[in-house]
């Protein structure tokens, strides 16, 4: 569960995590009922201000690299291991499912990658660079630019209303635009220009993962790291996300980490990469 006295609350509230210590685990949220509104036509019209620079990145570097990662954690007077070597790549623009059984390790996993927490050996590199090496100021600042995350329990905060809770880490760093005028975009981008100003509370659990959505491709990362991102909704909801992170993909080059138990989400990934134990499962 969040620690609402933590200091970095706020910023992991806004998807920008500070630093690498913050409490991860991810609590339950209610299930939405809504629907997106919204056509995929409509989509790429409106994402024209937030293509990727896929174009100025190395296309022979890829989006990301996890090298030998493990993670043992303190249990008692034993140390549990959670993550026993795990190392993969992914390219730029791949939409690619993390899978595997309850307790394996993808969430563990998922807060590394977005260097939410660190590896007790092994490096992440993020475009290139090891995030695991870097100081917290570098980090946030990597964070910022390059990394989008969407937790399954949404983490809005809860005072502001949803163009609020989307401006929030443009904030944070340089980005091209008024914050206002690119909230409102991006929330036109996920259907909800109509709940400009809802607070988190007057929204379903179906707008607040949009909102969340929002939220983290505002400062257009490279990289989205999604857990469970449909855990939460009823069908109707989770396949609109799903085409939603589509169509994002295909309009944006975004490249899409994605921990799901939802066969759906796997199905429509480039490839799923399972986790069992630990470890990369090989079959
Ligand atoms: N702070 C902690 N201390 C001790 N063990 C932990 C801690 N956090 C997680 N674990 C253990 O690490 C293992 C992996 O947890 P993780 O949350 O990464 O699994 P997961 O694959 O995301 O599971 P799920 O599909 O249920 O979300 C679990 O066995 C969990 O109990
Ligand atoms: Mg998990």
């Amino acid at each position: 569960m969040w620690n609402a006295a933590h200091p970095c609350i706020l910023e992991a509230s806004a998807g920008q995590i500070p630093c690498r210590d913050a409490p991860h685990e991810i609590s339950p949220a209610e299930t939405g009922t809504d629907q997106l509104r919204k056509g995929g036509n409509q989509m790429d019209e409106q994402i024209t201000g937030t293509q990727a620079s896929t174009s100025t990145r190395d296309a022979g570097t890829p989006a990301l690299e996890a090298i030998d990662i493990t993670k043992s954690l303190p249990l008692g007077r034993e140390r549990i291991a959670i993550l026993k070597g795990i190392t993969l790549r992914i390219a730029h623009g791949e939409l690619v499912a993390i899978v595997g059984p309850s307790g394996s390790g993808k969430s563990t996993l998922l807060g590394i990658i977005a260097g939410l927490d660190s590896p007790t050996a092994g490096r992440i590199l993020v475009d290139g660079a090891d995030i695991t090496r870097m100081s917290e100021a570098k980090l946030a600042q990597v964070r910022n630019a390059s990394i989008g995350m969407v937790f399954q329990a949404f983490n809005l905060i809860p005072t502001l209303t949803a163009q609020e809770n989307v401006e929030v880490p443009l904030y944070v760093g340089r980005h091209p635009g008024r914050p206002s005028a690119r909230a409102k975009e991006l929330l036109a981008l996920v259907g909800l220009s109509h709940r400009l100003k809802n607070r988190p509370n007057q929204l379903s659990g179906g707008e607040q993962q949009r909102v969340a959505v929002a939220r983290a491709l505002a400062t257009n990362p490279s990289i989205v790291i999604m857990d469970e991102p449909t855990g939460n909704l009823d069908k109707t909801n989770g396949d609109n996300v799903l085409q939603m992170i589509r169509e994002l993909r295909a309009a944006t080059g975004t490249t899409f980490v994605i921990a799901t138990h939802d066969p759906d989400v796997a199905a429509a990934a480039d490839r799923a990469i399972r986790i069992v134990d630990g470890l990369i499962a090989t079959t």
